[in-house]
């Protein structure tokens, strides 16, 4: 599985990847507006820093104008990759972009027809939001599996990106069930580092070489 990181915080992208374990980023326009700067000089700048695909949203709804938008959007760097939520439009805009080998990531996915309709549309990612889906009372990872279950029967090549994860469990749960990737608010892939018993294991470690590194032979 890859860990996406889900922010447009370059100091935290750059951090995270310093860990060596991050193969992506994932923006949208409520994070970007939390950073409060300008949207493709920001996306330029995490494409420079991460070596893989950096989802940037299109925000125009009728087809032949998102359509217009993403080819834009895909001028700022190679790895760029258009988010596009599920529409009609959005469907119809994907098939010209997959078309013309511009990767699109479906986003606000919500249920396992509309990953369906994604992958046959092209996309090269879709993204179902199970924390949205739980915030509900809906069973997020449980429609997860219905997408991993439905691309199985059919070899779809599109990724599925388990999206708006609000704990390290949801993570730990998409992994269990097979999902292509994670894409991790940096607070949640924080908390999966950490574990209280390696502290105490560290702290006494590092105790117990106080006693020995004098030791003389
Ligand atoms: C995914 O690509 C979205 O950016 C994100 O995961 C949405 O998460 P939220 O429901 O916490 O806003």
């Amino acid at each position: 599985m890859k860990i996406f990181l889900d922010t447009a915080n370059v100091d935290q992208i750059r951090e995270v990847n310093s860990w060596g374990i991050l193969s992506g980023v994932t923006t949208n326009p409520t994070l970007l507006a939390k950073e409060g700067r300008e949207f493709k000089s920001t996306v330029k700048e995490i494409a420079a820093i991460v070596d893989g695909p950096i989802s940037a949203e299109a925000v125009s709804m009728k087809k032949d104008e998102i359509v217009k938008e993403a080819r834009e959007l895909s001028k700022i760097a190679d790895n760029v990759v258009i988010k596009i939520p599920i529409t009609p439009d959005g469907l119809g805009a994907t098939k010209i972009l997959s078309s013309e080998g511009i990767k699109v990531n479906m986003t606000l996915i919500f249920s396992g027809n509309q990953a369906l309709l994604a992958a046959l549309a092209g996309a090269s990612f879709v993204s179902p939001f199970i924390g949205r889906l739980d915030d509900i009372s809906h069973d997020g990872v449980q429609v997860l599996s219905e997408i991993i279950n439905v691309y199985q029967n059919y070899d779809f090549e599109t990724e599925v990106i388990a999206a708006s994860i609000r704990h390290p469990l949801h993570v730990l749960q998409a992994a269990q069930i097979g999902i292509d990737i994670a894409t991790v608010p940096y607070d949640v892939v924080k908390k999966m580092v950490k574990h209280s018993l390696t502290d105490i294991g560290i702290e006494k470690f590092l105790e117990d070489w106080e006693k020995v590194k004098n030791y003389k032979k």
